[in-house]
């Protein structure tokens, strides 16, 4: 097939190596880039087509590195309560995660698939071409591994890549009640063999916080996944500093999530061992919390900071990424380039790949084309979704309808 191209003097190739917005050519051939070409120096076949984005600005397709995608249910009877200043563990022990556990375990196959597909082409249509997916309403076997198969054939049948994580550690299940630690020697010894056998993920997740896995048992549970061969991840240090980034450090996550609580002690962590720290802002705001997490102090610190939706039915219902990137601009008052470089690739690096998040020869053909002409005026529409076409492995995926000029 003959190579083409996509013009534009705004290309946001979040490749150190090039300009921030570089004047210039990208080079498609097949699912990949083929090469990324400044304007003047370029040679384009007589005929090769050009789509030509001059005057947009051009991404790589946006990376969604936190979700939990498949569930069932909607917990907005927490609302109220919410709003009566009740906090998120008090909300825990009345409905929480474990009301979402129920709605999950009671659905079928086919009303999780839908209801996560729905979810995708949600995400497509704000510029997401890869998303990390989570189980963790399950909590049984059956219903875990239910959940990442839904997300394992979902990578197969819809534009979106999926990245899955197993998350099976993200409360104590009423049948195990009291008892964590012979709940995480559950996953361990039954659970998470036929996760691998079955190739269903490659991230092993926990959540660490005060009464849901302690430190200790963190530990214990992620080396023993790391030992079966999985990548890491952890939930750390979101409500109360337990230390959560330090331990992540300290077993060798890929990335360390929420870190609304963290200490300066797990900044220097994350920096020294290189583990991505994933910001979820949304979260921040649907907690009704003013706390976000430090964003600036960890980018001066050297760490790489990548942000997410955290899209769940609780903590963050929202499949909107740039809105959590618009709360990361003017809430924690981060730069824009700083900002898409966290779904882009920073968010490439939470997920341990190399060929997505660049716009860069090698990469997969995953573009974003935003209405926007440069990163200032993407944030300056709060709310308003900006996206004019997205490609996907080189393939149109996505038409956006175009933005009323304010
Ligand atoms: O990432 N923190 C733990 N888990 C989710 C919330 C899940 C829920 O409330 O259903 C989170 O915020
Ligand atoms: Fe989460």
């Amino acid at each position: 097939m003959t190579p083409w191209f996509i013009r534009s003097d705004r290309l946001f190739t979040a490749d150190p190596a090039q300009p921030v917005l570089l004047d210039g050519y990208l080079e498609i051939d097949g699912e990949t880039i083929a090469g990324v070409w400044p304007k003047d120096d370029v040679a384009i076949p007589a005929d090769a087509r050009v789509h030509d984005y001059t005057g947009h600005l051009v991404t790589p397709g946006l990376i969604d590195p936190h979700t939990h995608l498949v569930h069932a249910g909607s917990r907005h009877h927490e609302l109220g309560a919410k709003l009566s200043g009740l906090g998120y563990l008090d909300l825990h022990e009345k409905s929480g995660i474990l009301y979402t556990v129920q709605r999950t375990r009671e659905a079928t196959y086919e009303a999780l698939y839908e209801r996560a597909k729905a979810t995708l082409a949600r995400m497509l249509s704000y510029g997401v071409t890869t998303v990390e997916a989570k189980s963790g309403y399950g909590l049984d076997k059956k219903t875990e591994l239910t959940c990442l198969a839904v997300a394992k054939e979902l990578d197969l049948h819809q534009p979106i890549d999926i990245e899955s994580t197993f998350m099976g550690a993200h409360a104590i299940p009423p049948e195990f009640a009291g008892d964590a630690d012979g709940y995480l020697d559950f996953l361990l010894d039954d659970v998470l063999p036929e996760v691998k056998a079955k190739r269903l993920a490659r991230f092993v997740d926990i959540f660490c916080e005060d009464t849901i896995f302690s430190v200790e048992q963190s530990r214990r549970y992620l080396q023993a996944a790391k030992a079966m061969g999985f990548l890491l991840k952890m939930h750390a240090d979101e409500i109360v500093p337990l230390g959560g980034a330090e331990l992540a450090a300290e077993v060798g996550c890929v990335s360390a999530e929420h870190l609304m609580a963290i200490s300066d002690q797990g900044i220097a962590d994350l920096a020294a061992a290189d583990v991505v720290a994933c910001l979820l802002p949304a979260t921040t705001y649907f907690l009704m919390s003013s706390r976000y997490a430090p964003m600036q102090r960890m980018l001066d610190c050297g760490v790489k900071v990548a942000v997410a939706t955290d899209y769940n039915p609780g903590s963050s219902p929202t499949e909107n990424l740039p809105f959590a990137l618009g709360l990361a601009v003017f809430n924690m008052k981060i730069a824009p380039v700083d900002a898409l470089l966290g779904v882009t690739r920073h968010a490439a690096a939470a997920l341990a790949r190399d060929d997505i998040g660049q716009l860069k020869a090698g990469c997969l053909a995953d573009i974003h084309v935003s209405f926007a002409e440069d990163p200032d005026q993407y944030f300056y529409r709060p709310g308003s979704n900006q996206t004019k076409r997205v490609y996907k492995r080189g393939r149109l995926a996505y038409k956006g309808q175009a933005v009323p000029v304010i």
